[in-house]
């Protein structure tokens, strides 16, 4: 793997310091009751995972000069659907697996039952993150849209729509077209609301850099996921923090069984320069979001 730039160290070690800081408070402490329920979410979501959505959310919102403590909460908020995501992904009856940011997953730790609800809990504390979270001068308005866009992505025509696609495409055979589609929804959708989320905590959000922020979320999301798919057979179990192989194992569709790994490697590549010309107006502010893109498509997990 290639190193990554200073810049994006520093700024990767800062968001992800600022998300962790803030979760830590929005999530209920281990000795509320019930207690299990809350250890669990907060096994599940701290201290571990790239934060991949935090930093898109900060680097948005950083282009266009969105206050910190707003993209605090909207950081948190998308977080906690991601989290939320990976408990119930692994699932027995889901993905089935043992391993995730490099430990036992949450079912394994605190059992089925238990795990459904740590997620269900995540869940709603993305949307109470929303609605309650001091955000400055984020007004009702703004903050009803932010509700409105996270639900869109997370519900069935965006998240939870893409996984039930997954299940319904596990031991068949997609076309490419048919395997964008479940891509775009299972992983695209949050990873798009992220980068849109950071850019309506700006007081001065106009329609071009909307635009162009949509579009550059649009294809990150996409590459995101066919990254996801060749690492799971290009790296290995301790590398990824999860097993390794999980698709194959599983029968899965994806961008390396379809295309080959060169080919799935290429299309990773175009999606990474469609998502920088997307940037060509902004200025040197969306830098952070250009070493995100290079990240994505040069990480080793
Ligand atoms: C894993 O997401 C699940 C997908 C949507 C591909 P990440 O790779 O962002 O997982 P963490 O948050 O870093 O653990
Ligand atoms: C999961 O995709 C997407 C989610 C919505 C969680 P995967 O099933 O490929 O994610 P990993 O590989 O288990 O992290
Ligand atoms: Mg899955
Ligand atoms: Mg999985
Ligand atoms: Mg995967």
């Amino acid at each position: 793997m290639t190193s990554n730039p200073p810049d994006l160290e520093s700024f990767t070690t800062h968001c992800r310091e600022r998300v962790e800081t803030a979760l830590d408070r929005f999530l209920p402490p281990e000795n509320t009751l019930p207690g299990r329920l809350h250890q669990a979410m907060r096994y599940a979501a701290l201290g571990g995972g790239k934060r991949i959505r935090p930093m898109l959310v900060y680097a948005a919102g950083q282009a266009l000069g969105a206050p910190h403590l707003a993209l605090d909460a909207a950081a948190c908020a998308v977080e906690c659907i991601h989290a939320y995501s990976l408990v119930h992904d692994d699932l027995p009856s889901m993905d089935d697996d043992d391993l995730r940011r490099g430990k036992p997953t949450c079912h394994k730790v605190y059992g089925e039952a238990e795990a459904i609800l740590a997620g269900d809990a995540l869940h709603t504390l993305g949307f109470y993150i929303l609605a309650h979270a001091d955000m400055g001068t984020v007004d009702s308005q703004r903050r009803l849209h932010m509700i409105e866009l996270l639900a869109q992505a997370s519900g069935s025509r965006g998240m939870a729509g893409g996984q039930s696609i997954d299940l319904a495409a596990t031991g068949r055979q997609l076309d490419i077209a048919e395997l964008e589609d479940m891509h775009v929804h299972k992983t695209g959708a949050l990873i798009r609301a992220s980068v849109l989320l950071g850019a309506m905590c700006s007081d001065q959000l106009s329609d071009g850099p909307r635009y162009a922020l949509d579009h550059y979320g649009k294809y990150i999301g996409l590459a995101f996921q066919v990254q996801d798919d060749i690492l799971d057979v290009t790296r290995s179990t301790t590398q990824l923090g999860k097993q390794a192989g999980a698709d194959r194992a599983l029968n899965k569709p994806t961008y390396p069984s379809l295309l080959g790994l060169g080919g799935a490697q290429e299309r990773a590549s175009e999606l990474h320069g469609a998502a920088i010309e997307s940037l060509i107006s902004l200025d040197e502010r969306a830098d952070p979001l250009r070493w995100i893109a290079d990240y994505i498509i040069g990480r080793g997990a």
